[in-house]
């Protein structure tokens, strides 16, 4: 909230309590008029972490963070992949050029819609299920969007990944209607790519992907995998999309238990959030001027400690955010 307020964006926040400590108070995740209310009263939503171990079986991510996407039908999951600076990849030889891509995740349907079953549970003769959403109205959807973001963003290509040599059935849902959709856009270059093969590409040449559309569980995957590209879950911006709609925004990571408390992980994640949020908003210079300030704190080291600096979470936010404020 600091880093939106130096900024001097004309932004107003509501605080919920959906947090760890409230469900051990009362049980409550979403409240019943929860999600309506989102929709109906704000433009945005800004999401921290979650994943405390005190909530038991992470019913809050899946209340809570699916409950969003699922309810809300924030069917675009856009988590752009950008490395600052050279130090922060773990790759030899690779340059802040070279990592400069765009995941666009399915986010309502595939294995995530919690379909499926058990049959003679706890025997040596259980057999379990977990069956695999693909509609034709979200395959579309999700993939129109990554066109429209490629225009949008000016970039050159859209590649679409799925493992349709196997899983035929999908597959060859996302292989038809991306033809189709892809024939609409001509002024996009179009690529497929096999999952597991755009998993060694994506270790061996980052640069050459430009905007990538896949799957919810697929885009789960590969986007940690892509964190570790630009320096780990701590760095990863996302927005759960749905234009017209109220969107969410969060950082990739989760709440990392181990480090609860200690002043030691990485805010610029759920900072690159909130500057990904105003732009989403309209603040395009507001959504700029903290991506520079974020910029400038890695290649200064003024951060903490996993991305090379030696401060404290909280300092490292603040110094952020007391950039901006200078540079108003
Ligand atoms: C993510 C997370 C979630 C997911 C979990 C917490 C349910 O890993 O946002 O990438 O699988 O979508
Ligand atoms: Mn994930």
């Amino acid at each position: 909230m600091k880093v939106v307020a130096a900024t001097g964006a004309a932004v107003e926040f509501k605080i919920f309590d959906w947090s760890a400590d409230r469900y051990l108070k009362d049980g409550t995740t979403v409240p019943p008029d929860g999600f309506a209310t989102l929709a109906r009263d704000f433009d945005a939503i800004f999401v921290g972490a979650l994943g405390d171990p005190r909530v038991p079986s992470n019913i809050h991510a899946k209340e809570i963070l699916l409950g969003m996407r699922f309810k809300m039908d924030l069917y675009a999951n856009v988590r752009p992949v950008k490395l600052l600076d050279e130090s922060l990849c773990p790759l030899k030889n690779v340059k802040p050029e070279d990592v400069d891509f765009v995941v666009i995740r399915e986010n309502t349907e595939g294995p995530y819609v919690d379909a499926g079953g058990v049959f003679k549970p706890g025997t040596v003769d259980e057999i379990a299920t977990q069956e695999d959403f693909n509609t034709r109205k979200g395959v579309e959807r999700v993939i129109r969007y990554a066109f429209e973001l490629a225009r949008k963003e000016g970039r050159k290509k859209v590649l679409m990944s799925d493992k349709s040599n196997v899983m035929t059935y999908a597959g060859g849902l996302w292989q038809r209607v991306f033809k189709l959709v892809a024939a609409e856009y001509a002024d996009i270059q179009s690529q497929h790519m096999y999952v597991d093969t755009l998993c060694m590409h994506m270790v061996r040449d980052p640069k050459q992907f430009d905007v990538i559309v896949t799957n919810n569980m697929f885009g789960d995957i590969i986007t940690d995998l892509a964190a570790a590209l630009q320096g780990g879950l701590g760095m990863a911006a996302s927005g759960n999309i749905h234009p017209g709609k109220t969107s969410m925004f969060e950082p990739v990571h989760g709440s990392a238990p181990p480090f609860a408390g200690k002043n030691i992980a990485n805010p610029i994640g759920a900072i690159s959030t909130a500057a990904m949020m105003l732009e989403h908003l309209g603040f395009a210079s507001e959504s700029a001027r903290i991506n520079q300030a974020v910029l400038e704190a890695v290649r200064e080291k003024k951060t903490t400690a996993d991305i090379g600096g030696s401060l404290g979470t909280k300092e490292a936010a603040e110094s952020i955010a007391s950039s901006l404020s200078r540079t108003k």
